[in-house]
């Protein structure tokens, strides 16, 4: 258990030139709250506007007239914003590091060079058609190319939908076809720990499956494999871009134009796409960058995500780039060559400002020290952590073994529906607390419910809410504002409701404790148990699925799977392989079920409801106390299903 008592302060020397103090923070934080629109319409002006705003903030979260607005009369470009402004001051600055999979392969991309790379790659959307408005998919690789295609859709005005990598053709269509994407960016192969990635092969099998959706592909070379090519749809950007100018003027956008869209995952039905505008966005990006990170002209910094997920959009593109710093993109895993890789690269690249997941920091935290310990890491001086509730345990062997005490740690509490950081211990602001998101970022005002509704003051545990907007919040969900709605304003109205459950303790920190929906966090990524379900469900001899999630040392947790068959199928260790192959194929590696339990029958209430709290407990290995039982139809299958259970230690 987590000692809530247990505090770290402010290490000294990191203190001594941090950009805020807890004074500052407290001035700051209270102006935010008592005068949002005064408070945003300043830091506003941290961005260039073509057209500057005169109104700052135009919100209603009441479902009848739901609309979040900031900045909406500004007009502005983000691609302008992250380049082409820092050019007179910052051309020959390092605008990337770019780290391959192979430790010998590297390069660095000035602001200058990103500028040309990003105005020919978005020349090149041009001359396929593409237009402001239009949607365009980019599945790919960790290569310096998915980055210019983002900023290059961001430079005319189109609306990019960035699709992990790790996602199965099904997944991809899935996303193309919800957002009517014609045009998709992908690349020969990927490279990750030395294996690739069928990426082309991955497109061509989803774009036949969208339909005729996808008219225009576009592949960048990575790898040399030899791919098939289709005549009249495929370009090679090698090619189509070889003589493109590259002047490309960006394109005047509204605040309220969309950015981007990012599919993420939610307690029921498929995946939403997050949409994410123009203006609201970059600030909140650019601001939490600066401030989450305390940073200065000169540091490095290197955020370990996939831009296949919203912290690469913001924190590896749109934050550093707009505030000038210099981002390292890195395209291998934390174990290849092997596990000092991490600290390896910090060394080579000379990085200041380093941030990753707690499911990496567990799996090298079982390497032991070694691979640490040979490296310098001299050059960091500050850490951050996000995507799970970190533990205690992997939080001190952070900062004892890789931060040797001289880096604070900042555990940034975040969505994907948020756009950025929104609980966080700044740092230089506040003492640390292993495992705590601590306290609200500038503008933000959180509160604890329980389930009735009702705010819990003081030290207290309950349902996580924000009772305000903020200008990085999402607009809507792409294409279905009702589930917008739906999904975060009608569970406790007049409030955003995040999904998570939150502990704050007597010193007034706030513990994120999880999700309290039928979302579960593997590694930091967030799978709906509905979808794993319809996964195995679509499955011939799969009758019925009940998924949910399980503590697991590495992942945080994993996916546990309940699967009655149809009659006079066998349960086989085969058909489970089997499954878990199914699976794969329908979402991608990451939904991939740990456990499948076979099971004649599920725990359900009278009227059908499948209990998922006693899987829960039985998943979880804790079925002495399964609570209330009364309701069950059958009771009988919970023996069982205890009898057979697959999570013994
Ligand atoms: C969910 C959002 C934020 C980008 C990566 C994940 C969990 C995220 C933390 C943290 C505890 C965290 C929450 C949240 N989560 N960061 N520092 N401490 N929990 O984005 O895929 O939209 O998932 O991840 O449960 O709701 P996402």
């Amino acid at each position: 258990m987590s000692d809530a008592n247990k505090t770290y302060p402010v290490p000294a020397g990191f203190a001594a030139n941090a950009n805020l103090t807890p004074e500052k923070y407290r001035e700051m934080y209270a102006a935010s709250i008592a005068d949002p629109e005064a408070f945003w319409g300043e830091h506003g002006k941290r961005l260039d506007w073509m057209t500057p705003y005169t109104t700052v903030k135009d919100v209603s979260w009441e479902t009848g007239d739901l609309h979040v607005k900031w900045y909406s009369d500004g007009v502005l470009n983000v691609s302008a914003n992250c380049i082409d402004r820092h050019l007179a001051t910052r051309g020959d600055k390092p605008a990337f590091i770019w780290e391959g999979d192979d430790p010998s392969d590297s390069y660095t991309v000035t602001y200058n060079q990103l500028h040309v790379a990003v105005s020919k790659f978005a020349n090149v959307l041009k001359e396929l058609g593409v237009k402001k408005g239009d949607r365009v998919t980019i599945y790919m690789p960790m290569i310096l190319e998915a980055t210019y295609a983002m900023l290059a859709c961001a430079r005319i005005g189109a609306v990019h939908s960035v699709v992990f990598g790790g996602f199965s053709p099904e997944a991809l269509a899935g996303r193309i076809v919800d957002c009517k994407s014609e045009v998709l960016i992908t690349a020969d192969e990927g490279l990750r720990g030395g294996r690739k990635v069928p990426l082309k092969v991955n497109a061509d099998a989803a774009a036949t499956i969208a339909n005729g959706m996808v008219k225009k592909m576009l592949v960048v070379r990575r790898t040399g494999a030899d791919v098939a090519m289709t005549e009249g749809r495929d370009h090679w950007l090698h090619e189509i871009g070889a003589d493109i100018s590259a002047d490309c003027p960006p394109e005047p956008m509204s605040a309220e134009d969309p950015l981007f869209i990012l599919y993420t995952s939610g307690s029921t039905g498929q995946p939403k796409g997050v949409l994410h505008t123009t203006g609201g966005y970059l600030v909140w990006a650019s601001m939490t960058h600066q401030y989450v990170f305390d940073l200065k002209e000169d540091d490095v910094f290197w955020c370990s995500a996939d831009v296949g997920w919203v912290t690469g959009h913001t924190y590896i593109v749109y934050g550093p780039l707009a505030n000038g710093a210099t981002s390292v993109l890195f395209e291998g895993v934390p174990t290849y060559p092997d596990a000092s890789r991490f600290w390896q690269a910090c060394d080579k690249h000379q990085v200041t400002i380093f941030y990753t997941a707690p499911t990496a920091i567990r799996a090298l935290m079982r390497e032991g020290e070694v691979p640490v310990r040979k490296t310098s890491r001299k050059s960091i001086r500050l850490l951050g952590t996000v995507g799970e509730p970190i533990n205690p345990e992997a939080w001190e062997w952070y900062f004892h073994v890789v931060g040797e005490e001289r880096c604070p740690i900042v555990d940034t509490w975040w969505q994907t529906e948020t756009g950025g950081t929104m609980i966080v211990p700044l740092p230089g602001a506040t003492d640390m607390k292993p495992g705590a998101g601590s306290h609200p970022f500038f503008g933000i005002k959180p509160i604890l419910v329980d389930a009735e509704g009702n705010t819990l003051e003081g030290a207290a545990d309950g349902n996580l809410l924000i009772t305000d907007s903020w200008p990085g919040q999402m607009r809507t969900v792409y294409g279905d504002h009702q589930r917008f709605i739906d999904t975060y304003f009608t569970a406790y109205p007049g409030t955003y409701f995040t999904g998570d459950g939150c502990r704050r303790d007597e010193d007034g920190f706030y513990w994120i404790t999880g999700r309290v929906d039928d979302v579960i966090n593997v590694s930091g990524h967030r799978m709906g148990t509905a979808e794993v379900e319809s996964a195995l469900v679509s499955h011939d001899a799969v009758a019925e699925a009940a998924v949910v999630g399980y503590p697991h040392d590495i992942k945080g947790q994993g996916i546990y799977a309940y699967v009655t068959l149809v009659a006079g199928c066998e349960a086989t260790d085969d058909l489970r392989k089997n499954l878990v192959q199914h699976v794969r194929a329908e979402i991608g590696p990451i939904a991939s079920p740990d456990l499948i339990q076979f099971a004649p029958g599920l725990p359900k209430t009278r009227s059908g409801k499948i209990m998922r709290r006693i899987l829960r407990k039985i998943a979880e290995n804790e079925f002495s106390n399964l609570g209330d039982t009364s309701t069950l139809a059958d009771p009988e299958v919970v023996t069982d299903l205890i009898e057979h259970r697959q999570n013994r230690p």
